[in-house]
């Protein structure tokens, strides 16, 4: 995994994230996942912090994928929007439900379903707030949005898009692909707000669409005065049993509304980085790099860095074992849920409010 990381710097022309804090931090203070490493990379970041700097507007724009339920793995990407949110950032989601429908061939019930009473309703709950906020379907958005992407047609190419996306790009991945372009750009317009700085927040999966958008940005500078945009990249969640965390395997993952009891059945079944014999882990230490209680407390449970040094030290020294360390996770877990799973109710009651739901 981290090889693969490697390559975005080496190919790609990601910087690494760490070069930027501490310009970060003369203007905020930077989110633990920026601390940790766990936002690793960065595209033209500067321009975020320029701006909080001078108190220029800015806007973040990213997507989801409404594809099954919302889990630990998607709850990074909010957690960024929220953060950016209080620094005083307009905020656009995009919820990728053409791509959904006619990439990911799930019915349009399923999607509009998973896209408000997973994705809407944890957003509020994990703390969005409604000012500043546009989330929309990508179905169901404004005729100069449209207008863009079918603009977009004219300046891309077959050639590009079988480079990027493989040979099989067919109508319904280049109607999602041109379809993000416009996600990604469209703050810019001035129906939009005119936002000059736009970062988009993502996983690494996303950099070809985000390499795309840059070159679409070159193309119509001049035309639409439209210029690059900003972004990081995340780190992936390790599935709780090892390899990929999955929407398709439920043990992989433990999603925001999973009842706290399977939640925590769940994550005392885990993988970890222990050694075979407790005599063992005693002598050596348990390997938190290669744990996924870990990554859970890391990412999402623990946001005080002391806290999650102790952890870290126990773990090494051998001074804790395994078990100990998933009876202390799984309660921070269950209340985690339990505090979130009470305002989710709230937030139900308020999702068409915030996002204009499509009729079919
Ligand atoms: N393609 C993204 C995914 O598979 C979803 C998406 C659509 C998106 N538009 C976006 C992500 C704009 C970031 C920015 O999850
Ligand atoms: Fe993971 Fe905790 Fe075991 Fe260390 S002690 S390997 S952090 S479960």
């Amino acid at each position: 995994m981290i090889r693969e990381y490697d390559k975005l710097f080496k190919y790609f022309g990601i910087k690494p994230f760490k070069d930027v804090l501490p310009e970060l931090r003369k203007v905020a203070e930077p989110h633990h996942l920026m601390r940790r490493g766990i936002i690793f990379g960065h595209r033209d970041f500067e321009k975020v912090i320029d701006a909080l700097k001078t108190g220029k507007k800015f806007a973040i724009l990213t997507g989801l994928m409404p594809s099954g339920r919302m889990h630990f793995g998607h709850k990074m990407v909010i957690d960024q929007v929220i953060y950016y949110q209080g620094l005083g950032a307009e905020i656009f989601i995009a919820i990728a439900d053409i791509e959904a429908y006619a990439v990911r061939k799930i019915s349009r019930e399923d999607v509009i379903n998973y896209a408000v009473n997973e994705y809407v309703a944890n957003y509020l709950a994990l703390g969005l707030k409604r000012e500043r906020l546009h989330i929309y379907f990508q179905s169901n958005y404004a005729k100069e949005y449209y207008r863009l992407l079918q603009m977009f047609s004219r300046k891309v190419t077959m050639a590009e898009l079988r480079d990027i996306y493989g040979e099989d790009v067919g109508p319904g991945k280049i109607m999602s692909v041109l379809t993000q372009m416009a996600d990604i750009l469209h703050p810019q317009l001035k129906h939009f707000g005119g936002f000059d700085v736009v970062l988009v927040p993502v996983g690494p999966d996303q950099d070809p669409h985000l390499r795309l958008s840059r070159d679409v940005a070159d193309r119509y500078a001049s035309e639409l005065g439209l210029k690059r945009p900003a972004s990081t990249y995340h780190r992936f969640m390790t599935g709780l049993l090892g390899g990929k965390m999955s929407s398709s395997k439920p043990e992989s993952y433990i999603a925001l509304t999973d009842d706290p009891d399977v939640a925590v059945a769940k994550l005392m079944k885990a993988l970890t980085g222990g050694r075979p014999t407790a005599a063992e882990q005693r002598r050596l230490g348990g390997e938190p790099e290669k744990c996924p209680v870990y990554e859970m407390l890391s990412y999402h449970l623990i946001t005080d860095d002391r806290e999650l040094e102790k952890v870290y030290t126990r773990c090494r020294s051998g001074e804790m074992l395994c078990g100990q360390c998933k009876r202390e996770a799984a309660e921070r877990l269950r209340k985690f849920l339990e505090e979130h799973q009470r305002r989710l109710e709230r937030a139900r009651n308020i999702v068409d409010k915030v996002v204009d739901i499509p009729d079919f």
